[in-house]
């Protein structure tokens, strides 16, 4: 019985976690949902590239392709029978696309015989930055965990939401947008003015060598204090594009990038970036000043931007440990860390036989 009990308690919790909800198929390996085993993305992005977005069917073949590589690759650093459970990002999402990573995982939980756990991935985002230990070599990690209650600041390509948890799995939305997500927002603007896909890191990097000040870019107000738009300020972008080529709203905008120069695309980029950032830094701030959470964290793709991150910590009066920006897009770490804590929580694990994908999920 003692020696049970002593197994028990020192028994470490060994979880693989798939994500297949847009353009990158991963899998990881996460230890206690503290540590990083493995971590293996493999994405399409190139492919897309081409169309200046997502197409849902190029990415649906892409994860059947790679998907059980990626796996194997993932489960090599400790083998099938070290794994405890597995974790599977079941929506929000594209529908062809999450349906490979949910079947997979569900032919996965039977034949091998493990628990499953199915998983938020809006939601699984924020658990990324609960990691603070690796053995991989070239990732940076924050020092301590987050801690509660704990206020979330989730930027990605398709969500961009305020929320704020209490505990684990004891949360709150505070606010979102009310139309397009940031980094589409961000996708978009770099479509317009000739950047190549993903427009995040595009314009980040054409922001670097412009003038955030060169152009007055509105932001949208809003009657719920912690909502916000990004349809309007995507659309003054384009017609600013028009007036500085001399041009009105009637000119194609998919001619506007060749009579843009350099410099006027790399100030629309830093202008468009700023303004981007402070209405999200700004609401983020009044949530901290109404809610006093113990820790802040960001989580997203958008949450790389490093003017993010600068505006962030010059406003926010407590100290923020940012994640390493690999595990801020799409990756299987975040998937798996939230399956530990699940399994740790006892939530209830996911039927094998009758899981089903949702892509409309919310939080
Ligand atoms: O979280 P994610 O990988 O996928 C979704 O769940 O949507 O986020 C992808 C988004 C894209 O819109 C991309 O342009 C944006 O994150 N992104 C960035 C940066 N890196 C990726 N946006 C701004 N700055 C970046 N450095
Ligand atoms: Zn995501």
């Amino acid at each position: 019985m003692v020696n049970l009990y002593i197994c028990y308690t020192t028994h470490t919790m060994i979880v693989l976690g798939i994500e297949s909800s847009c353009d990158e198929t991963a899998a990881a390996i996460v230890v206690d949902g503290k540590k990083l085993l493995s971590n293996v993305v493999a994405t399409s992005m190139d492919l897309h590239a081409a169309f200046g977005g997502v197409v849902p069917e190029i990415a649906a073949r892409s994860h059947v392709e790679s998907i059980i590589p990626v796996i194997e690759k993932a489960v090599e650093t400790v083998g099938w029978e070290a794994i405890d459970a597995i974790a599977v990002t079941y929506g929000a999402g594209l529908g062809g696309s999450l349906l490979v990573g949910v079947t997979t995982a569900k032919t996965l939980a039977v034949t091998k015989n493990k628990p499953l756990y199915a998983i938020n991935h809006v939601e699984a985002h924020v658990y990324a930055n609960f990691l603070t230990e690796t053995v991989l070599s070239d990732y940076k990690l924050p020092d301590n965990p987050p801690q509660f209650p704990l206020l979330a600041l989730i930027v990605s390509g398709g969500h961009s939401q305020l929320v704020l948890f209490r505990d684990h799995f004891d949360y709150t939305l505070l606010g979102q947008t009310r139309d397009d997500a940031i980094g589409e927002a961000f996708d978009k603007v770099a479509k317009i003015i000739g950047l190549p896909y993903p427009g995040g890191p595009s314009i980040a990097a054409a922001a670097k060598l412009g003038d955030p000040y060169k152009y007055k870019v509105p932001k949208a107000k809003l009657d719920n204090k912690y909502e916000y738009s990004f349809s309007g300020p995507k659309t003054a972008i384009l017609r600013l594009a028009q007036e500085i080529i001399g041009e009105d709203y009637t000119f194609p905008s998919f001619k506007l990038a060749e009579r843009l120069s350099g410099a006027q695309k790399n100030d629309i980029a830093a202008s468009f970036q700023r303004v981007a950032v402070e209405t999200v830094v700004d609401k983020t701030m009044l949530a901290y000043e109404e809610f006093l959470p113990k820790s802040v964290v960001i989580a997203g793709g958008v949450a790389a931007n490093q003017e993010l991150r600068r505006q962030l910590s010059d406003k926010i009066p407590i100290p923020i440990e940012y994640t390493d920006p690999k595990l801020c897009t799409d990756n299987g770490a975040m998937i798996a860390t939230l399956g530990c804590f699940k399994m740790k929580h006892d939530q209830p694990a996911a039927d094998p036989y009758t899981l089903q994908i949702n892509p409309n999920l919310s939080m």
